[in-house]
């Protein structure tokens, strides 16, 4: 599919789909929870819809009503007739993986051309310490996993990756003894925050003179707006798990993503205009976009705050334009890792060079990120500069409208019209149909707010 975009303005209000990374541990959880779970606003693109398929081929009966899911679970899976398929989806993947090494059943994941090319070494290999046995070829999928006893393992996560860290602690749900994993500095933590508010036996304390990192906080460490706060996790953090609880079920309203709000704001902030979205999520672990455009200039506003299930949640207003430039490291990339393709776009119309490095786990996502969000920027006349770890980006440059590839990465579908809303003429994205991964309406929505695009 293409998509054809012309110069337009996005703004207004609206709500966007349930998070896709609290989705998918809401499924895995209730699941093993057993009983009956309800899951409000589950976002149904194919990435939680491979977890969902997955869980079904486990024995769980998951029904899918108006506007909601009901979940029942005997709480203890079956052993699946076939391979489970987790698609597009790197996190189906690892966090089963965590899951169904724990079970005493053999099981077999596996998934499309692109994950199939992902790096699954990074849960293989700490799994294993735990004493799983998992087969896999050269650290890729497929996943041959045999029943094994687990041991609680220490583990310091050589890359800063919130799915190798809850793949860990999944599995340490089986295991004898306590699980522990280091983040040099933080990863998201819904799954923490989930399991701890569903009754399992969790805690996190800050490591204290570990040699740790600091992410370094762009501003004030918490900045407190109409009650909410835009607050910045900092530092090395460790997570303890002791097995032996009981997952009660629960009632969810899965809040909104900000990786798919992010286009929303990125598009506003690329012009001035004034967005609104409701009942997102903002967990300080997933903020790190918004503080990025406060510090380019953009002008951010949270409201309406309150909890669910753990997560923090409220309305969030942008307004003004991002115009300065930016300065990522490594240590923050974690925090905005899916909104850096469009913090690149930003950074292209900001007055000065903006240096983004410390992300070469870009070049291992759904596509290579770094070598995509260059070439699409190029096409358009940006000046951006492709590292192995990043970019560097020199703007203003106005962006031309021309013919650009998603890769069949959804991210870069929905970047790729967003840019065009700024580009003079005339855009195409080629493969738009990627976008269906985490945001089937997104044209929809993108037109409703004023956005000039159409199926080509
Ligand atoms: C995710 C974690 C991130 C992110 C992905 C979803 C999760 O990956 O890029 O889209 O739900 O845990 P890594 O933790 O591997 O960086």
């Amino acid at each position: 599919m293409r998509w054809r975009i012309r110069p337009s303005r996005i703004d207004g209000s609206l709500s966007v789909p349930g998070d896709k990374s609290i989705a998918h541990r809401a499924l895995m959880l209730a699941a093993l929870a057993g009983g009956r779970s309800e899951i409000n606003n589950l976002p149904n693109g194919g990435d939680v819809l491979a977890t969902a398929g997955c869980l079904r081929a486990l024995g769980v009966d998951i029904d899918p009503a108006a506007g909601r899911v009901v979940v029942s679970s005997p709480g203890r899976l079956a052993a699946p007739e076939r391979e489970l398929d987790a698609a597009n989806s790197g996190t189906t993947m690892r966090l089963l993986a965590g899951i169904l090494v724990g079970q005493p059943f053999a099981s077999c994941l596996t998934g499309d051309d692109s994950l199939r090319r992902r790096p699954m070494g990074r849960v293989v290999e700490p799994l294993t310490q735990m004493g799983a046995s998992i087969r896999s070829e050269a650290g890729r999928a497929p996943l041959t996993i045999e029943p094994a006893q687990l041991r609680g393992i220490e583990y310091t996560l050589p890359v800063l990756s919130a799915q190798v860290k809850s793949a860990i602690l999944l599995a340490g749900l089986f295991a004898d003894g306590v699980t522990t994993v280091i983040e040099p500095a933080p990863t998201r933590d819904h799954t923490e925050r989930m399991l701890q508010a569903l009754g399992a036996g969790v805690s996190t304390a800050p490591v204290q003179h570990a040699g740790g990192r600091g992410a370094p906080c762009p501003e004030a460490p918490t900045t407190a707006v109409a009650g909410a706060s835009l607050a910045c996790p900092v530092g090395a953090r460790r997570i303890t798990l002791t097995p032996g609880g009981c997952l009660e079920p629960f009632r969810l309203t899965v809040p909104g993503d900000q990786s798919t709000a992010a286009f929303f704001f990125a598009a506003a902030a690329l012009q001035g205009a004034d967005v609104v979205i409701r009942d997102l999520d903002f967990n300080p672990t997933r903020t790190g976009f918004l503080h990025a455009l406060r510090r380019m200039g953009a002008s951010i506003e949270m409201r309406n705050a309150r909890e669910e299930l753990g997560e923090p949640v409220g309305d969030v207003a942008i307004s003004g334009r991002a115009v300065r430039p930016i300065d990522i490291s490594r240590d923050t990339v974690p925090l905005l890792v899916d909104e850096i393709p469009l913090l690149a776009l930003l950074a292209t119309q900001a007055a000065g060079e903006s240096v983004i490095r410390g992300a070469e786990e870009l070049r291992v996502k759904e596509s290579d990120r770094i070598a995509g969000v260059g070439s699409l920027l190029r096409v358009m006349g940006a000046d951006v500069e492709d590292l192995p770890d990043g970019f560097v980006i020199r703007g203003p440059t106005p962006l031309c409208g021309a013919t650009v590839s998603s890769g069949g990465d959804h991210r870069l579908a929905m970047m790729g019209a967003v840019a065009g809303t700024i580009a003079a003429g005339e855009t195409r994205v080629e493969g738009a149909e990627a976008a269906a991964v985490s945001f089937p309406g997104f044209l929809e929505a993108f037109a409703a707010l004023g956005g000039d695009i159409a199926v080509a």
